[in-house]
């Protein structure tokens, strides 16, 4: 496996401009997956809000392309970090190379992936790579930011779930359970940092039209159109979510402040009612 590639290729206007662009208050972003689809957003609306980013993807040309669209567009600097998430090696240096670096003000955890089948059919390979890049590799990232971010008590994370966390459905088994992994995760992590500056903020769209879904083995095509969201409708939303606060977004959910109270008081019911120490009833002679 090849050494992930950094590279810095903004103009010196560009850097200059940066520089005026990135106060205390924006700072770097760093996406991963910012190669395609929901993380390409995330770059170009951070960048429009004055960011400078540090992007990250398999595909260094297709990255580099976002990153000089977005110099172009906005004059902020963007690094690019050609890296395989599911690699250790690349993984272990991208943690490294953000952990080290003071000016990073935000994480979004995008980068993802998904098979769409039943486990048996799987395969251990891909099964792997899921968990891999979709669990391992947003737990380790979140580590290297964290101790910068907690020191600084500023700074976001953001991580892109899915409403499959809220739900499987016989072809989704991994892809679900590691999205509710992200869930669970975030939710916990925010608890953990409810009383300091850092934020953090638990993303769950419904479908959303990008590669992904061919991707996935499930044709982009084969979905009901009125189910799917554009790509800049769920990172917009998603962004105002953060803005007004939440720790959940469901970009797609109209009624989500009253669902998702009903959903954690019927989760906080079930969690009090198994403290009782003994043996339900049912399982009595
Ligand atoms: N689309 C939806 O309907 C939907 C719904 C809910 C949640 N989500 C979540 O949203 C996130 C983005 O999905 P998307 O639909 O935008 O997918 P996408 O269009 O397929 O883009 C995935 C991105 O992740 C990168 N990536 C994939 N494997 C990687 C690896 N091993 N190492 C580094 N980068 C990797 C890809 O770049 P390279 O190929 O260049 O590496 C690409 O930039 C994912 O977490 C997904 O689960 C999507």
């Amino acid at each position: 496996m090849p050494e992930p590639k950094f590279s810095n290729q903004s103009s010196e206007s560009n850097i200059m401009t940066a520089h005026l662009n990135a106060d205390a208050a924006t700072g770097i972003a760093v996406v991963t997956g910012a190669s395609a689809g929901i993380g390409a957003t995330y770059a170009d609306r951070l960048a429009r809000r004055g960011h400078d980013l540090i992007l990250v993807a398999r595909r260094q040309d297709v990255l580099e392309g976002v990153a000089q669209a977005i110099r172009d567009a906005y004059g902020v600097v963007v690094e690019t970090i050609a890296a395989d998430l599911a690699d250790e090696a690349d993984l272990a240096s991208v943690a490294s190379r953000i952990a080290g670096n003071a000016g990073i003000t935000m994480l979004v955890n995008n980068a993802g992936i998904a098979t769409f089948a039943p486990v048996i059919r799987t395969g251990v390979g891909a099964a792997n790579q899921m968990i891999d890049v979709n669990v391992t590799a947003l737990v380790r990232l979140t580590l290297a930011v964290l101790p910068g971010f907690t020191e600084s008590n500023s700074g976001t994370i953001i991580n892109i779930s899915s409403v499959a966390a809220l739900g499987e459905m016989p072809v989704t088994a991994l892809y679900s359970g590691s999205k509710a992994f992200i869930l669970s995760f975030t939710r916990g992590l925010a608890g953990e940092l409810a009383a300091t500056g850092v934020r953090v903020q638990a993303v769950l769209p419904g479908p959303v039209a990008t590669d992904g879904w061919d991707n996935a083995g499930l044709p982009l095509s084969s979905l009901n159109p009125a189910t799917v969201m554009s790509v800049p409708d769920c990172v917009d939303a998603a962004l105002g979510g953060l803005d007004t606060g939440e720790t959940i977004t469901l970009p797609s959910v109209e009624d989500a402040a009253t669902l998702l109270a009903n959903y954690d008081a019927a989760r906080f019911a079930l969690l009090g009612a198994s403290q009782s120490g003994t043996p339900a009833s049912r399982y009595k002679e």
